[in-house]
């Protein structure tokens, strides 16, 4: 037989009664509920705030973003960190690994010129700058048969390879005829 209800010893009615276990429909606490419409709320914002809206990158996008720019630095070569590579030895030395294995077919074993210019004369089509050479070599210049280095080589491998070609650079090996301006070296 159901009992009458009855107050509860703590607040709300004793709903339920099996086995001298009461179940009672007390009011939920005001700081438990705070907790609770606080944390739906916030959960709410912090998906539309970093899954939709992105107002800050996540950690994935930061390390690429990071690793992007680390790429971009080692493009970023001056004429005073070129001609220090090419004072060297080692960069100079794996630069002509790097030019005797890709650069050979076109400029000749002594850079002396055969489809491509002469880089041993004082002659540029590009210019004759450290880094007038650098951005040739990386960018090459497709619509004239000079590949595009700077993806295939990396900017690292690309500096070291001007590094080797500015040892060259005014030592006038005989070969294609000079094309380009005249560059002087400051
Ligand atoms: C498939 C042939 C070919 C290969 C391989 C090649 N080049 Fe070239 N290169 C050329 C041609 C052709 C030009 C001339 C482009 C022009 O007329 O604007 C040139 C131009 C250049 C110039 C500019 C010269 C100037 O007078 O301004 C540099 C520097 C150069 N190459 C370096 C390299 C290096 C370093 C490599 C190897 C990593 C290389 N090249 C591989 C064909 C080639």
């Amino acid at each position: 037989m159901a009992e009458p209800k009855r107050k509860d010893a703590i607040a709300g009615d004793v709903i339920h009664e099996y086995d001298g276990i009461e179940e009672a429909d007390n009011e939920l606490p005001t700081w438990w509920i705070v907790i609770f419409i606080g944390s739906v709320v916030f959960g709410a914002g912090y998906w539309l705030a970093f899954h939709e809206f992105h107002v800050q990158p996540s950690a994935v996008e930061a390390l690429a973003a990071k690793e992007a720019e680390r790429a971009r630095r080692a493009g970023d070569v001056s004429d005073a960190d070129l001609l220090s590579a090419s004072k060297d030895a080692a960069a100079v030395a794996a630069g002509k690994t790097v030019f005797m294995t890709n650069c050979v077919a076109c400029h000749g074993d002594k850079a002396e010129g055969r489809i491509g210019p002469n880089l041993t004369d004082g002659f540029w089509i590009h210019g004759g700058a450290p880094k007038a050479i650098f951005e040739t070599v990386k960018a090459g210049v497709p619509a004239k048969g000079m590949p595009t280095w700077g993806p295939v080589l990396g900017a690292i491998t690309v500096k070291q390879v001007v590094a080797y070609l500015l040892t060259l650079r005014n030592t006038n090996v005989s070969g294609k005829e000079p094309q380009g301006d005249a560059y002087t070296v400051p």
